[in-house]
This record gives C-alpha cells, sequence and structure tokens, in this order.
C-alpha cells in the first residue's frame, strides 16, 4: 500500500488509521492526512492576509489545534465576562503554505476543518471559499479548481473572528481548535460523510447491516461502475460482503443501498464495545476508484414508556453526565489523549454516557465513546433564535439552523455509540408559541436523515404547556432538573417516554468540608443575580451537601433516577469542572463548580458515590482529611457498597454502620481527635476492604505520579503527573498550597499545569503551580522523537521529586 498524493510543506504526514487497515493491495486514490503542522499565526486583524501573496514572515509559527484564548490572562474585563471564562477573544489569522504534486491533477482536493470557533472564513490563493459562522459545526471546501500543482507554492489563509462577546454560557476557547485535514479523492468517489450503516435486525445469530452510499461522480460524463461492500470484525477478518454491478452514475451524486447479514454479531454494548469495518469500493473498469472506510456498531435499542431504555434486549439505565468541550489546561484545544483521560476517568467511576452539551463534539470525542462503550446524547444548540447571550448563534439562527443540524447528522449517524439526538438545550422557545413549529421543523429534518435515533430537547420547564414537548416532535422528553416532577410524568405526560438530560448541579470543591454535613446550602438564590456571600475561599463543600437552587444533590437525584424504571437515566451536569459559568459564587471564580471531578482531573468526593452505585468493583472511600481542631465534632462519611462497615479513630471502634434502603453513604459524628481514622468494609461478614486517613504534619516532600510513564512518540501524547505534598510520613497534607516549579529535560515539554482550584488566577500554560489542598498537576507532552525524559518538580523547602518518563 502506498500513499502518494502531496507532502504538506513542513509538515508531517499522519495517516488515518483508516487508509493503514485497508487490505487491499491495490492503490486507493483516496488519501487523507493531517494538516495541523507549520501554521502561522497573528493575533490581530489584517485585510491583506487573505491574499496569497501577503508578507506573513513576522507571524508565529504552530501547530495545530490551537485555541489562543486559553493562553490570555483572566480578566474580569474581557468581553466573555466571567460566565465565558474571562479570557480574551478577539480576530486571529491563520496562514499555511504547501505544494501540490503533479501527478495529482486528477484528483480532487479537499480542506476538511473539524471545528473553528467562531465565524470562519477561508482562502485558498486569494479565493474565498466560504464562512462558517457556528463554531462547533465541521466543513470542508474543495480547494481543485484554484489549486497551483508543482512547486508553485498555494496558500490556505483563515480569518477567525470571535471579537464580538459575550456569544457564549461558557468557556468556548478561540481560533482552529479542532483538527484540519487534507482529503484527496479521484473524481468518483465516496460523497463527504456518504455512508450511513444502520442495522435494522438484530439477533443473537444475525444482523442485517444496512447500507446507504452516496456516490459523488465529478468526471462530467456517465459512469458505470460496482459497488462492493464489505463488513470485518475487530481482527480484520471480513465476514461479510455485497457487491452492486453495472451501477450508472448519471447524476453528480447517487444514492446506492445495500443489505447484507452478519452471522453470529458480536454486539457493541456501554460494556462490551464490539465494533465493525465496512470497507466501501467503488470499482471502475476492473479498478479500484475509492475506498472509503466507516467503522460502526451492530446494537438495538428502544425507549420504553415503563422500562426505560433497553438495549440490545436488557434493560440498561442511561447513568451519564453532561460535559463541556473544554479540556481545562488546553482550553479548547483538541487533544485526543486528553479527552481519553477524561473518558478513563468516568468509567472507572461507573459512567457509561456522555451528554456533548450543548454543542457537536470533537468527531475524536465520538470516536473514543464508541472504542471505550459511552452511550451519547449529540446535541446540536444551546439556543434557537431567540439569543441567551448578545452576541450568540441566534443572529445567524435564520441563514445556518438547517445546514448546521444536518451536517451533524451526516457527520455522527454512523457512530455506535450515539443514541439520542439533542436539538436544543433550555430553549427559550419552550415558553414562545413559535417553538412548537421550529421543534417540528428540527425534528424533521434530523428524522430526514436518519429516523433510527430518538430526538429529544433538554426542557427545563419539563410541563405540558411547554411548547417544543406540545410540539409531538419530541420522541423523548428531556428534562432538566426539576425533581420534584419526576414521578408524575407518567401520569403528567401519558404513554411518553423520558430522560434526564440534565440533573443534579451540585456544586464542589475538591477537599472542602463545611459541617453539619446534612445541612444542605443551595445558592445563587437566583441564577441572574451574583451570589455576594460565603467563605472567604470561595469554595463549596464537598460532602454533597450543596446544590443550584435549580438542582439536586447528587443522592437527591440519583435516588429518583434509580427508584424509577421509567426513566430512563440521567446526564448529570457534569462530569468535570468546565472554564466558565462560576456558579455560585462571581469572579474571581472563573470556573464552574458542578464538576464529580475537578478541573484538573482530581476526583471530589462524590465520585465515589457514584462509583459504589454504578459499578461492581468493591468501594469504600472515606472522607474528609484528618487535620481538624482538636474537640471539633467531625462528620466521617463512608461511599461503600460492601454489607457493613466499622469506623475506629486511633483503633476504638465507632460502631458498624450498613446503608439502608435509599441511602447512598454512611456517616458517623466524630469527635476530633489527632491519629487516624479507619475504616473497615465487610461482605458477607468478611473484611474485604479497609482504608485509612491520617492526620498529615508539616508538608515536608513531593511525590509524583504519572497516570502513564510511556507515551508515544509523534508531538501530540500526554502523561498527566498528579504531584502531592505529603508530611514526612508521605500524607497528604490537604491545606498544603505550596508553589511548585517544574523542570523538563529530554524530547517534551510542559503542555499545561493546574490544580483544580475554581479561583486561581495562575496561568494553565506556565511550568509552576501552586498546590491546591495538597495536589496540582503537570502535563508533560512527548516530542516527535523518541527518548527519555525527566521530570523535576521542586519547592522551597520540599526538595525535589523526579519521574522518569520514556517516549516511545
Ligand atoms: C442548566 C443549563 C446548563 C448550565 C446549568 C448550570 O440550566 O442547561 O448549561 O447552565 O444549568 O446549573
Amino acid at each position: 500500500m502506498r500513499i502518494r498524493s502531496f507532502i504538506p510543506f513542513g509538515g508531517a504526514l499522519l495517516l488515518m488509521a483508516v487508509t493503514l487497515l485497508c487490505s487491499c493491495s491495490e492503490e486507493n486514490p483516496r488519501s487523507r492526512t493531517s494538516f495541523n503542522t507549520g501554521w502561522k499565526f497573528l493575533l490581530a486583524d489584517d485585510a491583506g492576509a487573505a491574499m496569497a501573496d501577503f508578507d506573513d514572515s513576522g507571524w508565529r509559527m504552530l501547530d495545530l489545534p490551537h485555541d489562543w484564548s486559553i493562553e490570555g490572562e483572566f480578566s474580569v474585563t474581557n468581553p466573555a465576562t466571567p460566565g465565558g471564562g474571562a479570557l480574551p477573544g478577539g480576530i486571529g489569522w491563520y496562514r499555511k503554505t504547501f505544494t501540490v504534486d503533479t501527478a495529482e491533477k486528477d484528483r480532487l482536493l479537499y480542506i476538511e476543518f473539524d471545528g473553528v470557533y467562531r465565524n470562519s472564513e477561508v482562502w485558498i490563493n486569494g479565493h474565498h471559499l466560504g464562512k462558517r459562522p457556528y463554531g462547533y459545526s465541521s466543513f470542508r471546501y474543495d480547494l481543485t479548481p484554484w489549486l497551483k500543482q508543482g512547486s508553485e507554492e498555494n496558500t490556505v489563509a483563515v480569518r477567525v473572528d470571535n471579537s464580538l462577546q459575550p456569544n457564549s454560557r461558557w468557556y468556548s476557547g478561540s481560533g482552529i481548535y479542532r483538527n484540519v485535514w487534507l482529503v484527496a479523492t479521484g473524481k468518483t468517489a465516496v460523497d463527504h460523510w456518504g455512508t450511513f450503516i444502520t442495522t435494522p435486525e438484530v439477533s443473537a445469530d444475525k444482523a442485517l447491516v444496512r447500507i446507504e452510499a452516496s456516490i459523488r461522480n465529478l468526471t462530467g460524463a456517465a459512469e458505470k461502475v460496482s459497488l462492493v461492500s464489505s463488513v470485518y470484525d475487530a481482527d480484520n477478518r471480513k465476514v461479510a460482503s455485497v457487491v452492486t454491478k453495472n451501477l450508472q452514475l448519471t447524476d453528480t451524486v447517487t444514492v446506492v443501498k445495500q443489505e447484507v447479514n452478519v452471522e453470529n454479531p458480536l454486539l457493541w454494548s456501554d460494556r462490551d464495545p464490539n465494533l465493525y469495518r465496512v470497507v466501501t469500493d467503488i470499482i471502475r473498469s476492473g479498478k479500484l476508484a475509492d475506498r472509503y472506510e466507516t467503522i460502526t456498531g451492530i446494537r438495538s435499542f428502544e425507549f420504553n414508556a415503563d422500562r426505560g431504555f433497553i438495549l440490545n434486549g436488557k434493560e440498561t439505565k442511561i447513568l451519564g453526565v453532561c460535559n463541556h468541550h473544554d479540556l481545562g489546561f488546553l482550553g479548547a484545544a483538541v487533544n485526543t489523549r486528553a479527552i481519553e483521560r477524561q473518558l478513563e476517568i468516568l468509567k472507572e467511576m461507573g459512567c457509561n454516557a456522555i451528554r456533548t452539551s450543548h454543542n457537536p463534539p470533537a468527531p475524536e470525542l465520538l470516536d473514543l465513546c464508541d472504542r471505550m462503550g459511552f452511550i451519547v446524547m449529540d446535541e446540536a444548540f444551546d439556543m434557537w433564535k431567540l439569543s441567551k447571550t448578545k452576541y450568540d448563534y441566534s443572529l445567524d439562527w435564520d441563514l445556518w439552523w438547517k445546514r448546521d443540524l444536518e451536517d451533524m447528522i451526516l457527520r455522527d449517524r454512523n457512530h455506535p455509540g450515539v443514541i439520542i439526538w439533542s436539538i436544543g438545550n433550555e430553549i427559550l422557545e419552550q415558553w414562545d408559541s413559535t417553538g412548537t413549529e421550529m421543534a417540528m421543523d428540527l425534528a424533521a429534518t434530523v428524522r430526514s436523515l436518519d429516523d433510527t435515533r430518538p430526538v429529544t430537547s433538554g426542557c427545563n420547564d419539563p410541563n405540558p404547556w411547554n411548547y417544543i414537548i406540545k410540539s409531538g416532535a419530541l420522541d423523548l422528553i428531556g428534562f432538566n432538573y426539576h425533581d420534584s416532577l419526576w414521578v408524575r410524568f407518567p401520569e403528567t405526560f401519558p404513554g411518553q417516554k423520558f430522560i434526564g438530560t440534565e440533573t443534579g448541579s451540585a456544586l464542589a470543591t475538591r477537599g472542602s468540608y463545611a459541617m453539619p454535613s446534612d445541612s444542605v446550602r443551595r445558592w445563587p438564590l437566583r441564577w441572574d443575580i451574583p451570589f455576594r456571600e460565603g467563605n472567604a475561599e470561595m469554595s463549596c463543600s464537598s460532602y454533597d451537601n450543596c446544590s443550584a437552587p435549580w438542582g439536586s444533590t447528587h443522592e437527591e437525584s440519583w435516588k429518583l433516577i434509580k427508584a424509577n424504571n421509567f426513566l430512563s437515566g440521567m446526564f448529570y451536569w457534569t462530569g468535570f469542572d468546565y472554564l466558565g459559568e462560576p456558579t455560585p459564587y462571581p469572579w474571581p471564580a472563573r470556573s464552574s463548580y458542578f464538576g464529580i471531578v475537578d478541573l484538573a482531573g482530581f476526583p471530589k468526593d462524590p465520585y465515589y458515590m457514584y462509583q459504589s452505585e454504578w459499578t461492581d468493583k468493591p468501594v469504600l472511600h472515606i472522607f474528609p482529611h484528618w487535620n481538624w481542631n482538636p474537640g471539633q465534632t467531625v462528620d466521617v462519611w463512608a461511599y461503600t457498597n460492601c454489607d457493613e462497615v466499622e469506623l475506629f479513630l486511633n483503633d476504638k471502634s465507632l460502631g458498624v454502620k450498613s446503608k439502608t434502603e435509599g441511602e447512598f453513604h454512611i456517616a458517623w459524628r466524630v469527635p476530633y481527635e489527632p491519629g487516624r481514622i479507619t475504616a473497615v468494609g465487610k461482605v458477607k461478614g468478611k473484611e474485604t476492604l479497609r482504608t485509612e486517613v491520617k492526620t498529615a504534619g508539616e508538608p515536608a516532600a513531593i511525590t509524583l505520579t504519572p497516570d502513564r510513564s510511556v507515551i508515544s512518540a509523534g508531538g501530540t501524547d500526554l502523561s498527566f503527573i498528579t504531584v502531592t505534598v505529603v508530611d514526612k510520613e508521605n500524607n497528604q497534607v490537604p491545606w498544603a498550597e505550596n508553589l511548585i516549579q517544574f523542570a523538563v529535560e529530554g524530547n517534551a515539554t510542559v503542555a499545561g499545569v493546574d490544580n483544580g482550584s475554581q479561583i486561581s488566577m495562575e496561568p494553565f500554560k506556565a511550568d509552576y503551580r501552586k498546590a491546591f489542598h495538597g495536589k496540582c498537576l503537570v502535563v508533560i507532552k512527548a516530542g516527535e522523537k523518541a527518548g527519555d525524559v525527566k521530570v523535576t518538580a521542586s519547592s522551597e523547602g520540599l526538595g525535589s521529586a523526579v519521574a522518569d518518563l520514556q517516549i516511545r
């Protein structure tokens, strides 16, 4: 197999796994190469920059994906406002030059953008290709008509305008923050997002796989071709294939439908995410004219008004979280390993579903969800025509909604993990009579491209008078909050099916505890009036005793979802803290408190409540830390799935306790004395787990714990190193805020730092960070080449610690 095609100037040629998997020895005229490296960037506007001969020699060099906002400084005066993350926006330009081999003249060349925030305009050699306002859509342009071949240079110029703000209720990032690709095909080829693979009949013995391929014929003449579709299993064995001969391609796009049976299929599920690969070959005059590959999965599902979600015949609760797209220290800049790490942390908790709130996600997220077993609710919009912030997408709505919605469905409809389409979140037309017709138009648009998945919308007024619900356009009633209404849903909406599109909005700061633990605090009293009181640290307690007043604690909502089969599941708001929307505190808080996991990726305590409920592994997590004032009464909680837990304070038993029905934690009220608390968990009378927390002394040293010590060369892989400030007996010091300095030797760099504090003004792009409640994070990015890397962390009075990494 070869890759011919052009080599982008100064760029590394990356091949998609898809191309590498090609089992046919014939050359595939199609290629897909990364177009991320070697761009020039200017953070300013310059009208001349669209022209090919513009002098960009003074511009900064960088590789994509790139988010310029995350490189800026937090300020309350940034037009994004703290709600948008308080980081700068503005206008930026990107330019890249490349050459194209003369042998390419029979091929078409496209540039594909996975996402640019926002208002992007693209030029090739001074020719304007188009504009895309929505910052979350993927799109492509045909470069062919304006390309120069041979040694002459081509220039792509991209203008990105994120100057009019606020335009988002959360941190958006700015720039070409997702991947860019160059795709070359022959003139007869599968169209952009040109396959649609469904599995209308699935049983243990057999699955019917339906393949729809859209073939684009740009030869200018009628063509006669055959279409061969082959299904391969995960071991690359061909398990089925189908041929359609003598296809006459007269129009520019011809849709071909095929069906094939797969015997004894390995089904896709959240627990067992088996995948297949469909290879679509177009054969013309006995030669391969195009080979296109689609990853798919075989599964059946339904939503049932009484039994909830049923996957492959089995009742399966959707145990999901909502997430925004930012990756903490990376901002919006996509990095596959950073997304994978988030998903690993959530999987470990027992989570099986993601809501891409409130926009189409990076394609890499969906690939990972397919592979790792996450059900996805893929969401299009946070607003329709009625705006939520002054300069948001509502301004583009009339011209763009249909195109953006169609592009999301076309791009994402082959992912087995995608199970629900959402046409919008908390859309204000819920209360406006226009909402009825709009909901019907949007849902019809979705169904015209995919009628195999239900359509929902996150309704924060889940009542019969809601214009969107009333339209009848929704297959699933998506409800945001309003826990008190849930049990009455079957009477309120007879025969309907339900999904908790958003639950919770509990608030917590990792390592912060407010007692008494059983009194619940709800702030802010109104979402639109900043909350000005509270504690000086602007923290929220991690005892699961804080929530937004429109929401609930973790336990409150899980109790209802668990107990009611007709509720097919939930998407807790949110899996991870995110930049922007600092509720309940105002500036200088600059990121959210809703996460089960903080912005650095460190779990807060309620993580273990879910783990004890959502997984089968033995769990015994006790908290808080054990540094209090003598004589103080301290609430000790255990999240566990053991039958019983005995708690000891300095080896004295404080009694054995068990959870009763509908309870999700065990608590003791303990008169504090320094030393240690020990929890012993028993199952069927036998000790299975023992957890201990000790009183920590003064900070004495640093420990470094990489999530992976061996990472891949190539300039994108990451090692996430947890940095812990410990006393001389290696106990984490719960109040430690020591400033840690990082140094890297070898072919790697610091990609970013964080500590999960929601009010830190320190930059994410730095080689230092203060610890927060005893911990911080340093992320190391592999260079292009293999080799050994030494990461040193040091701090005054704590000495230094070293982590050795290998880049392979
Ligand atoms: C919801 C909204 C989310 C987020 C959340 C915070 O109403 O859909 O985007 O703002 O509130 O609690």
